[in-house]
């Protein structure tokens, strides 16, 4: 039997973003304003109010950046400016005009790890000579063997392949080696370098002045490399470097785990990082009320859980959360651990299950094997099952958005979108297929573009011409926006209703405790804030105990009362 002790305390006029509701927008792929099949800013300010409707609080942006779009405007090459896809630097103000009108924030998104191999200072680089200041910005090394021939390390890319390529230098002889933790043309900053720090103090600076709610900052565990470039123990190609959170469940001390995992990875989780972390926050603290999360997919989360110490980021990306699978002690396990270890630094937990690098959670839980983080589903491989994913992912979500502390939405996952699981390999733009010659087919059905109004052209209403980069698959059809509004029991209405009662109840920042006498061997039950919040796993229905019904995710009135398999309620007691 779980404790009934209070695993968070209600807190009172909290800051926003302990309890806040984050929607990502991937910006290619959420509304297209020009008809070019590629969604930009404009686009989406047109359709904020959709957005304020659904009852989020902000809106984290995927990079709009000037960039070449080697992977999807993660390779940025000018950080002060927006990339012509995507608008400009007036559309941006805009934005955040409109959004502020509507009680919407808008963060963005910061990739400091590593630049475009088209930033100016790159090409500085591969001009300069070895040694110069140019290329101490970057990490350039000369190569092993005896001319140099073979990389530094071992280390392999995220993406597939070696994390280093040799460059020819000015003279046209073959020269040294740049590290990139992912793609070719994304090599990765020196951060031991000050002029680097000091440039992106200048980034932050420059995007907080145009009103910016803050950051979400990209690979927030990778800045810092062990000193001397040592060889990997194991390369894993997951942005944590393990291939599940349970890799890290051990007998040792944290510190011992900590210690031995920052010598097993090299590139992951240094010590360093949390002195840029620092740096960051004192610049976020010069200005009010703003904040920044991380990307920080480390685990176990109480190693996490170090990045968001007082002082450091605000948030990070619960991943230990959004890796666990619909299973009832799993679930609970990782919970009751999220809750006792951002509680114990003073921070509030978040919770996620989708985003642009993962498998759309409705369908991850209807499939049985799922790849490994970064891996995708293709045409060729098993297919998911699509309603026992859809009734999972509904369950999951109003599990989910129970929960105190922040919260992370998926653009379309509030229309239970499932993953592009048959796009045509001639499709794809992912460099993780490229970089494997298809074996991993890569994270490209994850970010197909919004279904708007069904039928009204190829796109459902992406573009107003039916353009759109990627295609979508025929059941997007289906699942538009305008297929569900308004419609009883869509999942667009179900989120709205989630996020209504869980402001409504200041669930967010609520007095959380397991209620076991609401459970039994199939069921898990908590009570926030006075509201009830119980799930059932099993094939054995349950009586829905007394109450306000606020919330239930399948509305089949046969079985009313009742609790059925895979189904949540929320009860007001
Ligand atoms: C982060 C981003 C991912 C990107 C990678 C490299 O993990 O979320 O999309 O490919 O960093 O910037």
């Amino acid at each position: 039997m779980p404790t009934t002790e209070l695993l968070s305390h209600a807190r009172k006029d909290a800051e926003w973003w302990r309890s806040s509701v984050i929607y990502q927008i991937y910006p290619r792929s959420f509304a297209d304003g020009n008809g070019d099949g590629m969604g930009d800013l404009p686009g989406v300010t047109g359709r904020l109010k959709s957005l304020a409707d659904l009852g989020v609080d902000a809106l984290w942006f995927s990079p709009f950046f000037t960039s070449p779009q080697k992977d999807a405007g993660y390779d940025v090459a000018d950080y002060k400016n927006i990339d012509s896809r995507f608008g400009t630097l007036a559309d941006f103000d805009s934005l955040v005009a409109k959004a502020k009108t509507l009680g919407l924030r808008i963060i963005v998104d910061l990739v400091p790890n590593h630049s475009s191999d088209q930033h100016v200072w790159f090409q500085a680089a591969l001009k300069a000579a070895p040694g110069s200041k140019e290329r101490a910005r970057y990490i350039f090394r000369d190569g092993k063997g005896a001319n140099g021939e073979l990389p530094p390390n071992n280390w392999e890319s995220v993406f597939g392949g070696s994390t280093w390529t040799r460059i020819t230098e000015a003279d046209g002889t073959l020269g040294q080696w740049y590290l990139h933790i992912f793609d070719t043309s994304q090599p990765d900053f020196n951060w031991q370098n000050e002029e680097v720090r000091a440039e992106f103090d200048s980034v932050l600076r420059f995007w907080l002045d145009r009103g910016a709610a803050g950051f979400r900052i990209d690979v927030a565990h990778g800045m810092i490399k062990a000193d001397g470039l040592p060889d990997i123990i194991q390369n894993s190609t997951t942005m944590s470097g393990q291939d599940s959170p349970d890799a890290v469940k051990t007998e040792e001390t944290q510190e011992e785990l900590i210690r031995r995992l920052q010598i097993e990875n090299p590139f992951w989780g240094q010590e360093g990082v949390h002195e840029i972390n620092r740096r960051f926050r004192s610049i976020l603290d010069e200005y009010d009320d703003r904040v920044m999360c991380g990307e920080a997919w480390v685990h176990p989360l109480s190693r996490m859980a170090s990045y968001v110490k007082p002082g450091e980021y605000h948030q990070t990306f619960n991943f230990g959360y959004l890796e666990t699978p619909w299973n009832k002690e799993k679930l609970q396990d990782v919970v009751t651990e999220s809750l006792n270890a951002f509680g114990a630094v003073g921070a509030p937990s978040t919770w996620v299950l989708s985003n642009h690098d993962v498998i759309r959670h409705a369908t991850r839980m209807g499939y049985d094997q799922v790849p490994k983080q970064g891996d995708g589903i293709g045409p060729k491989y098993a297919q998911p099952d699509e309603a026992k994913g859809q009734r999972r992912a509904r369950a999951a979500s109003a599990f989910m958005l129970g929960l105190p502390g922040g919260a992370y939405i998926y653009q379309g996952e509030e229309l239970g979108l499932p993953e592009h699981t048959t796009l045509e390999d001639k499709y794809r733009e992912d460099p993780t297929f490229f970089r494997t010659n298809g074996e991993r087919v890569g994270r490209d059905g994850c970010r197909v573009p919004l279904p708007w109004e069904a039928g009204a052209n190829e796109s459902n209403g992406f573009s107003t011409t039916g353009a759109s980069w990627l295609p979508q698959p025929p059941s997007y059809k289906r699942y538009a926006r305008s297929e569900q509004e308004g419609v009883a029991g869509s999942t667009l209405e179900l989120y709205k209703r989630l996020l209504k009662e869980r402001k409504a109840f200041d669930m967010g920042n609520g007095e959380f405790r397991w209620a076991p006498e609401f459970m039994n061997e199939n069921t898990l039950a908590y009570i926030n804030n006075g509201i009830l919040v119980l799930a059932n796993f099993s094939g054995d229905p349950v009586v829905i105990p007394a109450g306000d019904l606020l919330v239930t995710t399948q509305h089949d009135l046969r079985l009313e009362g009742e609790l059925e398999h895979d189904q949540v309620v929320w009860v007001k007691l």
